[in-house]
């Protein structure tokens, strides 16, 4: 059995969706790169408050993309552009405070859409 790997601190770890259904005009790529850059010192592996991203091809909620969730506060945005992609950093992964007209949906809370999702290999349901 070969070691366990070692984690670099963080806090929290941002999911965004790049699949199709839910970002058909293919937004969500561009996003998560800039995020990486707009990361800073949020991004850096000494940094206890690190936030770790990442892209998934589903969340399980297939439209009103691009999608984005944030653990573990459990906040789930949609219609992500780079304006509110910019609020996101600066309120929420900095300040802490969500940007509560772009949430749909709070982890343990009453959630808006319906799931429906039809894009079939999700890694995230
Ligand atoms: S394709 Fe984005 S949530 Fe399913």
């Amino acid at each position: 059995m070969h070691d366990a790997p070692e984690m670099a601190p963080y806090a929290r770890h941002v999911f965004l969706c790049t699949g199709v259904y839910c970002d058909p005009l293919g937004q969500a790529e561009q996003l998560y790169r800039l995020l990486g850059r707009l990361l800073g010192d949020l991004g850096a592996y000494d940094n206890p408050l690190r936030v770790k991203r990442g892209k998934t091809p589903c969340l399980g909620v297939c439209y009103n993309g691009p999608l984005l969730v944030v653990y573990p506060d459990g906040i789930w945005y949609h219609s992500v552009d780079e304006p509110l992609l910019r609020r996101i950093l600066d309120e929420h992964l900095r300040g802490g405070k969500p940007v509560s007209e772009a949430v749909f949906h709070r982890l343990g809370g009453p959630s808006a859409p319906t799931s429906f999702c039809s894009a079939g290999g999700s890694t995230a349901q």
